[in-house]
């Protein structure tokens, strides 16, 4: 994908001979008001003297174009909604997100776009920044002819400025862009089709994303390493399937420093497809199954934008691979399997693979010595029915302590995250009559909260925390703000954050 060149800009907004001018707008008491003097003033009085009968009223995801006059050098005006204003009269950064890539995604096929949004701080430059090269993503790669440039995002954006280009903004800006290309290779990894995403094809894809970066280590266990190191999970689940497993281990160490003062694990589902297995799932939706591997693909980005950043922690993602097919060797319901860790697991329903594979990649971080760990994954259906399609799940250990990092670092990132409990009734019902274990209760209620009890159960005492993204890693309504349809990266913002939190 053709990645938009951003650049800023502290010219008057009016002069920029662009394709487009993106001005915010904002809903106050008196109706619609156009923000800042980015426009000459009695055009801004205009677009606001007509706003009710254009029916526009500045709320988030409201974006409009017009001819823009003889008065600014662009051809098109862009207004986009920020909602209202803060008490203290700014705009969150989130908002300031949104309306940036609502706006830019409007303005896919254009060339030059400037987008003059309020930008007070660095936080608010780089938040306006990530908005656009969010909305700036389109996933062509299997279009042919003329339709991939009508989709394709703008090719440059002037972020215009009073921030100008000082070194603080400049620096804000290229962290916002780290983060963006993460969160966009993480969407293209998501979209990738299943026939040509599959374990092997995936550690490869890894391999490349990590060739350049720096500090930067991938291994590769393939099907007959994973059989001889017991990896009862990953073996156990990739076994209905002719596309065989891998277990990725993507590790960053700071340049420099001789002994890093932490070292985090991040464990991440990627089940490249996932039809239940025999436990098969209902034919309809099932295609949207290819995105059972996001959590794959965001701790693979992670791990490399905190390279990219250099941030002062190591880092190891593991990437839990493998295709849930119901082929002639598929585990059957009422298999038992060992795991990594020695712990036997009973095959209740074998559409619960994730939490199979996932154990095995947590075991691998306890004995390589993680001192916390991280997992994210899509993991339940019933994640969906608690949270809804846009707010993820966030369980752990240790008194919630990793699991309250993680919501506050979303929240910091603009991710909308929501901490939930484990509760100590759902423990008995993962007991088995023959096994440690057995993956998936006859049980109807609290199952995202169950699929996290089962995965306590192998991070032995090492703080920890469980991210449910089953419904807000794909989306597969009408894009809004800065998300696409499909996959949206949802994760990647929310962990750069907390590893550099740390
Ligand atoms: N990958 C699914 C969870 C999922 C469902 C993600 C829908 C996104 C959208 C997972 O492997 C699964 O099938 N979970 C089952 C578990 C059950 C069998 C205990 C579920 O949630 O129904
Ligand atoms: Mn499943
Ligand atoms: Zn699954």
């Amino acid at each position: 994908m053709r990645v938009t060149d951003v650049s800023l800009s502290a010219k008057n907004p009016a002069t920029l001979a662009v394709d487009a001018l993106v001005i915010g707008t904002c809903t106050t008491s008196d109706g619609l008001a156009v923000i800042g003097d980015q426009l000459p003033t009695e055009l801004a009085r205009h677009f606001e003297s007509v706003a009710p009968t254009l029916g526009l009223t500045g709320a988030p995801d409201e974006v409009r174009a017009f001819p823009a006059g003889p008065d600014v050098k662009a051809d098109v005006i862009v207004l986009t909604g920020l909602g209202e204003r803060e008490p203290d009269n700014t705009f969150t950064p989130e908002s300031l997100r949104r309306g940036a890539g609502a706006a830019i995604r409007s303005l896919a096929g254009s060339k030059a776009v400037a987008v003059a949004l309020p930008s007070a701080d660095e936080t608010e430059l780089a938040a306006i920044a990530e908005g656009v090269l969010l909305g700036a993503y389109a996933y062509t790669a299997y279009l042919t002819g003329d339709a991939p440039a009508k989709k394709a995002p703008p090719v440059t954006v002037d972020i215009v400025t009073t921030l100008g280009r000082s070194s603080k903004a400049k620096t804000a800006v290229d962290r916002a862009a780290i983060i963006a290309a993460a969160v966009n290779a993480t969407r293209d990894l998501v979209n990738t089709p299943p026939n040509v995403l599959y374990p092997a094809s995936f550690a490869d894809a890894a391999k490349a994303a990590a060739r350049d970066v720096k500090g930067v280590k991938v291994t590769v266990l393939d099907d007959k390493q994973l059989l001889a190191g017991g990896y009862g999970g990953l073996v156990g689940v990739g076994q209905g399937s002719t596309r065989p497993p891998r277990l990725v281990k993507v590790t960053y160490k700071p340049v420099g420093a001789a002994k890093p003062e932490r070292s985090i694990a991040l464990v991440g589902k990627g089940i490249t497809f996932d039809t239940g297995g025999i436990s098969i799932k209902p034919s309809a939706g099932m295609a949207a199954m290819t995105m059972d591997m996001a959590g794959a693909a965001v701790v693979l980005h992670t791990v490399l934008a905190a390279a990219r950043l250099g941030v002062n922690v190591a880092v190891t993602a593991y990437l839990c691979l493998a295709e849930n097919m119901p082929g002639g060797g598929a585990a059957r319901p009422g298999d038992v399997i060992t795991m990594r860790n020695g712990t036997t697991v009973e095959i209740t329903n074998t559409d619960a693979e994730g939490r199979l594979v996932m154990a095995d990649g947590l075991a691998d971080a306890v004995t390589d010595g993680a001192d916390t760990i991280i997992d994210i994954a899509t993991l339940t259906g019933a994640q969906m029915l608690s949270l809804g399609l846009r707010t993820s799940g966030v369980m752990g250990n240790d008194g919630g302590a990793v699991r309250d990092a993680i919501v506050t670092a979303a929240d910091t990132a603009g991710e909308t995250m929501w901490a939930m409990p484990l509760q100590p009734e759902l423990a008995p019902l993962l007991k088995s009559d023959f096994a440690d274990l057995l993956n998936a209760p006859n049980e109807r209620w609290a199952g995202m909260s169950i699929a996290g009890t089962f995965l306590r159960e192998f991070v032995a005492k090492t703080p920890w925390a469980h991210i449910d993204i089953a419904g807000p890693a794909f989306n597969e309504k009408a894009p809004y703000g800065y998300t696409p349809k499909c996959g949206t990266g949802v994760g990647v913002r929310t962990l750069v954050t907390y590893l550099e939190s740390l």
